[in-house]
């Protein structure tokens, strides 16, 4: 037992898994990591372990743990006031609201506070009804937007499926997953069907209905698939000529992960909304927000904005949020991610060369997947994730390996050290994988 618990791991796991339930998991599979404290880009269970922190746990700690300004901005606005409901006015709102504006691309200028990624994209959503009064929404398939019921049924990949039927009215369309093109194409061969089929897809569903298009600014869970550099810019034309809301759920790809504030920046383009959640607080209090344009928000002054949440604009949240976007700029993290990104690109790419099971990588900035395959003719996917896991695990690196995807979205403030250091682990680990190649 370390200085920092009154229970040991044991106790602290049996508490857990005897009253608490764990998301996505059979209950009696969870073999929970007794977590104590934390700092930096590590952090410690109850018997002292160490972890260094591949994940940022849920792709959300991008400033790294405890950092101790947030902690402080955090204890001084508890001292002072810890909530009011979201009627009334207060400083920490006002400044982050201002602050989001700021940093956000064109006309993005007002802020909707919630609580975390899935009711950003649920109040984006039910904005751009009341905005447009048209009613569809499109979606991809290889997409995340959040578990609650509109978010879910945004979610083209397979973990809307238990939820159905969810929220009516989503259309899923095809991604620019370019590893597996759906429609059967090679990068040499590719000529943006994934693009002109979205046009295509709002034509036959009547665009007169459409009320918006939702998109990763870079798709997250799903395996980071950054879209070819024409993508946005092509799909914000198509938006625009048929009066559809663009919508970049930056949720994941917010925050510097990418390298800059939102993955859109890439691109020059200006969405209608941006929804984010994860890294606006670094996971420190719970916050979401949607950004909206000029004219959607002109809309709402004469308008009833039909929405509301006891905790939107949570004074707690607002005010971790303000303290962890100056430590984005006073660490100098958004450039850390840039200086790093083709450090990680140029490792993973070795590790390709060096490991069969590993069919493709890809990454922008601190943001990148490793796809395991049996075979990479077939582009089997590989089934020993969990083995991998395992290992990891052992090896005290902390890391997100959803299916036959490993990933490698360390906090941003990591040193070149640090992600060698993890790569290495991970490098051990996919001698584990190969055993699975043909
Ligand atoms: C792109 C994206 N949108 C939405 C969400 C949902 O966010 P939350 O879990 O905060 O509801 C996630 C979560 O991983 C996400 O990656």
């Amino acid at each position: 037992m370390t200085q920092w618990q009154t229970r040991t791991a044991e106790e602290i796991v049996r508490l857990n898994r005897d009253y608490t339930l764990f998301p996505w998991s059979a209950q009696s599979a969870v073999d929970p990591i007794p977590a104590v404290r934390a700092q930096g880009v590590y952090f410690w269970d109850a018997e002292g372990k160490r972890y260094l922190d591949f994940a940022s746990q849920l792709v959300n700690v991008n400033i790294g743990h405890q950092h101790p300004r947030v902690v402080r901005a955090i204890q001084e606005q508890a001292a002072r006031l810890c909530y009011v409901q979201p009627a009334l006015a207060t400083e920490p709102r006002g400044l982050l609201g201002q602050k989001l504006t700021e940093i956000a691309p064109g006309n993005l200028n007002k802020v909707f506070f919630c609580l975390g990624g899935a009711d950003a994209n649920e109040n984006a959503v039910k904005i751009a009804r009341l905005y447009t009064g048209r009613w569809k929404v499109l979606a991809r398939y290889h997409s995340y937007h959040g578990a609650t019921y509109g978010a879910i049924a945004l979610t083209g990949d397979y973990r809307r499926w238990a939820a159905e039927p969810a929220m009516p009215g989503v259309v899923h369309v095809f991604d620019p997953y370019c590893y597996r093109c759906h429609f059967g194409w090679t990068r040499d061969t590719c000529h943006r069907e994934c693009i002109s089929h979205i046009e295509e897809v709002i034509r036959l569903e009547g665009p007169d209905r459409v009320a918006a298009l939702f998109l990763e600014g870079v798709t997250g869970t799903n395996g980071v698939l950054v879209p070819p550099d024409d993508y946005w810019p092509r799909i914000r034309e198509i938006c625009d000529r048929y009066g559809v809301l663009l919508v970049s759920d930056e949720v994941m790809s917010g925050f510097g992960r990418t390298g800059k504030w939102f993955a859109v920046d890439h691109w020059g383009v200006v969405p209608d909304m941006i929804t984010m959640a994860k890294g606006i607080t670094s996971g420190y209090v719970p916050l979401g927000a949607v950004l909206v344009s000029e004219p959607i928000a002109r809309h709402f002054e004469e308008q009833t904005l039909w929405g509301g949440l006891t905790y939107s604009s949570h004074p707690l949240a607002c005010a971790a949020g303000l303290a962890v976007l100056q430590v984005y700029e006073e660490d100098g993290l958004l450039e850390n991610a840039v200086r790093l990104g083709p450090v990680l690109a140029r490792r993973l790419e070795e590790l390709k060369a060096r490991h069969p099971s590993v069919g493709d990588v890809r990454s922008i900035g601190l943001f990148a997947a490793i796809e395991l395959v049996q075979d990479r003719v077939t582009k089997k996917p590989l089934t020993s994730g969990p083995l991998l896991s395992r290992f990891l695990r052992q090896e005290g690196l902390f890391a997100f390996l959803p299916r036959n995807l490993v990933f490698v979205v360390p906090p941003l403030c990591i040193t070149e050290e640090q992600l060698e250091e993890g790569l290495a682990i991970i490098d051990r680990a996919l001698a584990i994988a190969d055993q699975e190649t043909r």
